[in-house]
């Protein structure tokens, strides 16, 4: 719901109220974001805001040092980070936003060549004007009532005739109420990424960013904010998540006078652009999560909001295929015969979808070339991937392929052909990593040349599934295509770019499947999500390991999006044995396969797979629909487990996972868990423990945790009974 009388606004969504008005001296200054409130109550804060600052104060002119600016300009007294700077010719780049309009719009705002909410109740559009520059600037509001996400970003436009170059260009910014808070962020590396952390806010600036030119594996464009007493079940909390997938930033900054200002959009290290005369710019969206119920109930809104209005419609809701990916099968050591001959094992194990990961193009014999040659390498695979593709049919599975379309090598036809097509200046000796380098996706011919190559492939070969794949991170880039001065326009136009081949790729094949990865998990964020319904969450596939990532990982992306397979033991990248079936009840909690040598089987574990695959197939619509639980962390005790409940809490799936064992009677006397979101009244039939409980004591006395070894672990599933 939008209230509004030109003068004050109230935003409300289904538990929070988001409240502005334009004060004395006509700049938007923001009243309230919190629990809901009543229209009558925004005057009253209005007032109250207006009264510190009394008209015979010396320094009235500074106010914005202590009043919440809703979107913060450079200069009025306002020493915190600006939100937006643009620089004019004549080197100023002071600036005073003042209200200048507002208008409703029905829906949410389309936004082209980005990734954006697919829908929303209304939008309120607000426009400032500067008062020294012909810079207008339009913020957006999406609100939906039956959510507690706001979305919002802001549209720069030069209404003049001059260029303005913009040095900074956030999307939003947002102040929290004085008090004390503490900042969740997901933090990581290669094969462990998104591990949730959470510190206390410090006065001054705290910052999280990448400026690796993709949301990475260090970090996500994801940071909590909770009140001093907040947890995962109570307490009020926020989320801000950017719908962005290059470098970026996000802010806190607790100032002396105890509120918490919030921004975030484009990273501002490097970035400067080109505004001329009449054009407009764009800042990623971001999402805003208000609850007063914890981080768990955070995590829900996200889910919902994601699955329902960014996810890919096509397939946000759709069983996943159960995939058989080769890489840690065989890496690059194959031909068309042990291709096939794992597809004849998994096909009969009941596996429906066959990834062919790197390694079948150019001269690929090797991580050192061939990146960019994508032609079949028919040395490798006689008969080419038709061959696949044909073998793959007879089984009556579908034919998945990997491709890392952003990169080239050097020792590839592509570079020989094309050396300006890399993000690389003449001269400069160029940062390699795994021997790669990164295409110049900021130019057209470059992502047209991709697109091409890439569609043929796909129409020759039946291709059904794409494994997009980005190993290296973007740096020293520098484009041969733009004067020196819009250097700094290569960062973002790196990522539009990669959005361009994505959306071309939906719309030329509007059945196609893409999963995205990026050395595991080094882009997982909601701007890939729009066009890649699920993403490799992980290189790292260890039963233990898993537990904490895909347990962060869930803090802000659901259960859907998360690829988790079920790989081999020692585990190619801890050394750790995990049992077969911890593996597999892990790797069910999100989109289900198997990263092995199905043709090495035992036939014990042949019968694993095959029940392993008929268990998921009873559990997968709660894991694309349901709601979850977080009912213990592996990060702080010796166990994980999750619960996802059906909407109509007819329905329930837990897992769990021990740590080490330990002695019993220093695990607490049979530690019970207890269960949450279902039916209080109902009763539930548990599947696996042949009983029947009412939900009453599910959730009030629990169930005692399974004695189990080193990572043993167990599920539950539940049905209402009645
Ligand atoms: C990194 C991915 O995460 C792996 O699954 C695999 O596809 C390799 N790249 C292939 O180079």
């Amino acid at each position: 719901m939008i209230y509004t009388d030109g003068k004050q606004f109230l935003l409300e969504g289904k538990n929070y109220g988001y409240a502005m008005f334009v004060n004395g001296d006509g700049f938007l200054q923001q009243l309230h974001y919190g629990g809901k409130m009543k229209r009558e109550d925004v005057a009253y804060l209005a007032e109250t805001y207006a009264s510190i600052v009394p008209n015979h104060w010396i320094n009235k002119d500074e106010a914005f040092d202590y009043l919440p600016s809703e979107y913060g300009f450079y200069a009025k007294g306002d020493y915190k980070e600006p939100t937006a700077i643009f620089e004019r010719q004549d080197g100023a780049s002071m600036s005073r936003l003042r209200y200048d309009s507002y208008r409703v719009e029905k829906d949410a705002p389309k936004i082209v060549g980005m990734p954006h909410v697919r829908s929303g109740d209304e939008t309120l559009v607000i426009t400032l004007k500067d008062d020294f520059s012909d810079i207008e600037v339009d913020l957006y509001y999406t609100v939906c009532e039956n959510s507690d996400v706001l979305v919002r970003n802001a549209v720069i436009r030069n209404v003049g005739k001059k260029p303005v170059m913009l040095k900074r260009a956030f999307s939003f910014r947002v102040e929290l109420a004085n008090g004390e808070y503490q900042l969740l962020r997901l933090a990581g590396r290669w094969g462990q990424e998104r591990i949730p952390e959470i510190a206390p806010v410090a006065h001054g600036l705290t910052r999280i960013h990448s400026l690796r030119g993709s949301s990475s594996h260090q970090t996500n464009p994801f940071m909590g904010i909770l009140r001093k007493d907040c947890g995962e079940e109570s307490g009020e909390c926020y989320g801000v998540q950017l719908v962005y997938s290059g470098s970026f930033a996000l802010t806190a900054e607790w100032s002396k006078y105890g509120a918490l200002t919030l921004q975030g959009g484009i990273n501002v290290t490097g970035f400067g652009w080109e505004l001329r005369g009449g054009e407009s710019f764009v800042t990623p969206q971001v999402l805003l999560t208000y609850s007063n119920a914890g981080m768990g109930e955070i995590s829900r809104e996200i889910h919902d909001f994601l699955r329902e209005r960014i996810i890919n419609p096509a397939y946000a809701f759709k069983r996943r295929p159960v995939v058989i990916n080769n890489w840690e099968a065989t890496y690059f050591d194959f031909d068309n015969e042990k291709l096939c001959a794992i597809i004849t094992a998994a096909a009969n194990l009941g596996i429906d979808t066959f990834v062919l990961d790197d390694g079948w193009f150019g001269n690929r014999t090797n991580d050192f070339a061939g990146l960019g040659d994508w032609f079949v390498n028919e040395e490798k695979l006689k008969g080419g991937l038709k061959k696949v593709s044909a073998c793959c049919k007879e089984h009556g599975m579908k034919f998945g392929l990997w491709f890392e379309p952003e990169m080239v090598n050097e020792d590839s036809e592509l570079f020989r052909a094309h050396p300006d097509w890399a993000l690389c200046k003449e001269g400069v000796e160029p940062m390699r990593s795994r021997q790669q380098l990164v295409l110049d996706f900021t130019r057209k011919e470059v992502v047209d040349y991709i697109f091409g190559v890439v569609s043929k492939i796909i129409k020759e070969n039946d291709i059904s599934y794409i494994k997009w794949d980005m190993n290296r991170y973007v740096s020293e880039c520098y484009s041969a295509s733009l004067p020196y001065h819009r250097q700094g326009e290569v960062m973002h136009r790196y990522i539009l770019g990669v959005y361009d081949l994505a959306q071309r790729l939906l719309d030329e094949f509007p059945d196609l499947f893409i999963e995205g990865c990026a050395g595991g998990g080094g882009r997982f964020d909601a701007g890939m999500l729009y066009y890649f319904p699920q993403i490799w969450t992980s290189d790292d596939s260890d039963g233990y390991e898993r537990t904490k990532i895909q347990c962060g990982t869930s803090l802000c992306y659901p259960l859907s999006s998360m690829s988790c397979h079920v790989s081999v033991c020692p585990n190619h990248q801890t050394g750790r044995t995990v049992p077969f079936d911890t593996r597999g009840r892990i790797a069910s909690l999100g989109a289900f396969g198997y990263e092995l040598d199905v043709t090495k089987m035992t036939d014990e574990e042949k019968e694993s797979v095959k029940a392993q695959i008929e268990a998921y197939k009873r559990t997968d619509r709660l894991i694309l629909n349901g709601e979850l639980y977080r009912l213990s962390n592996p990060l702080e005790s010796n166990y994980f487990c999750m619960l996802v409940v059906s909407k109509d809490k007819s329905e329930a799936y837990v897992v769990g996972e021990r740590g080490l064992c330990i002695p019993f009677w220093s695990d607490k006397f049979y530690p019970r868990i207890r269960l949450r979101g279902l039916d209080n009244n109902a009763f539930y039939e548990i599947e696996e423990l042949k009983t029947v409980l009412s939900g009453g004591a599910l959730l009030g006395a629990g169930l005692p945790l399974p004695k189990t070894g080193d990572f043993g672990s167990w599920a539950w599933h539940l049905k209402k009974v009645r």
